[in-house]
């Protein structure tokens, strides 16, 4: 088996925990960044893989990351946050009665900075080796409305046009940028009584094992500007299915 280098942003719960592990589980070569050192380093170790502070929304920090480290094969840019009221939010704190400033920055930090700057400075040395993937935790926000957060909404969906305007001219060059598109999934982003009021309206609430599926069907399939959806019960499928033209 060929080892690859694999790097995961926001490695340390949820999600990216998810995709590390499988990937180490594998063998393979895997770097978790995160903010949460503790977190971030216990998951490593019990991993037998690297763990590296990188707060994603530091357009130096990922300078100094990427320049001291060998090009990656996969990277997962797959840190985020919400505006910390996700679902059903309480209109008297909705951000347009109450417009939350660091909120805002913060979400379009993390979910769009953490993205761009990612791809600036981990895609070079894949362009120059003529290959590489980039596969971006999107969301289900990035493809329909989310009127509990529309600041999250917005991020999402930015990341989606990026994704989708960037990879042509990526995959030119070898590198295939595509997305992962989860409805909600049973993470710490999204506390239990969000999930129960989700469960109430009628849908289940994803495992990050069916996340997984996806993160390895964008690598598999290598598609590039690809938004790989994953909704309860339903089979993975890509968005728009292409084949409706
Ligand atoms: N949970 C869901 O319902 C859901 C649905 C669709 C998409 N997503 C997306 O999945 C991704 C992962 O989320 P999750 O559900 O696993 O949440 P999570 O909170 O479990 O994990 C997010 C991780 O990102 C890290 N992080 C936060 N700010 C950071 C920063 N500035 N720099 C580096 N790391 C940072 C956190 O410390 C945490 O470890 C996010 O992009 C999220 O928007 C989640």
């Amino acid at each position: 088996m060929t080892v690859s280098r694999i790097l995961v942003t926001g490695g340390a719960s949820g999600i990216g925990a998810a995709i590390a592990r499988h990937w180490a589980n594998l063998g393979h070569d895997v770097t978790i960044t995160d903010v949460n050192d503790e977190a971030g380093r216990d998951l490593a170790s019990s991993l037998g893989c690297t763990y590296v502070r990188l707060d994603v929304r530091n357009e130096e920090a990922w300078r100094e990351f990427a320049s001291g480290h060998e090009t990656f094969d996969v990277a997962f840019l797959n840190a985020g946050v919400s505006t910390g009221d996700l679902v059903f939010g309480n209109p008297d704190t909705s951000p347009f009665t109450s417009f939350d400033l660091a909120a805002y920055r913060r979400t379009l930090g993390v979910n769009v900075d953490g993205v761009v700057f990612g791809v600036a400075h981990l895609a070079p040395a894949m362009v120059a080796r003529g290959s590489g993937d980039i596969v971006v935790t999107a969301s289900m926000a990035s493809l329909y409305p989310i009127p509990p957060d529309p600041i999250y909404g917005l991020s999402k969906h930015a990341v989606s046009g990026f994704v989708k305007s960037l990879a042509p001219a990526l995959v030119e060059r070898g590198v295939y940028l595509s997305a992962i598109c989860p409805f909600f999934v049973d993470t710490p982003l999204v506390p239990k009584e969000q999930q129960a009021q989700i469960r109430e309206t009628g849908f289940d609430i994803l495992t990050v094992d069916r996340v997984v599926e996806a993160a390895q069907m964008a690598v598999a399939e290598r598609q590039a500007g690809a938004h790989w959806v994953i909704f309860p019960g339903a089979p993975i499928a890509r968005h728009p299915d292409p084949t409706l033209g």
